[in-house]
């Protein structure tokens, strides 16, 4: 079976700052993105454990730490650091184009 994929404009680069959080939604996505040191990261807006809006949540150097129960996701893979969250968050590639950042989705 073919994959399709498809690269989608997520913001502006000056949208998501260095340590910020930046949520937006294409379709029936629902796609994080955020600024660790510099890096730009895209995972599941939407934490694995309840319904909480990550882009609430809190950016440090471990991840993305969830407002509600406050699991920590690792952008790199979308693992959880700690309970109650066990389910890893999707990533998704990221590209920068002439200040606009895309995701593979
Ligand atoms: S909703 Fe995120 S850890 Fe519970």
């Amino acid at each position: 079976m073919i994959k399709l994929v498809q690269w989608i404009k997520a913001c502006n680069l000056d949208q998501v700052k260095e340590g910020q959080l930046f949520g937006f939604s294409h379709n029936d996505k629902k796609i994080l993105m955020a600024n660790q040191k510099g890096k730009i990261h895209a995972t599941d807006l939407i934490c694995t454990h309840a319904d909480a809006d990550l882009s609430t949540g809190f950016l440090s150097d471990e991840g993305v730490r969830c407002p509600l129960h406050l699991s920590v996701f690792n952008l790199e893979n979308g693992q959880p650091q700690n309970l109650p969250a066990e389910i890893p968050l999707k990533v998704y590639n990221v590209k920068i184009d002439q200040d606009e950042i895309y995701v593979e989705i």
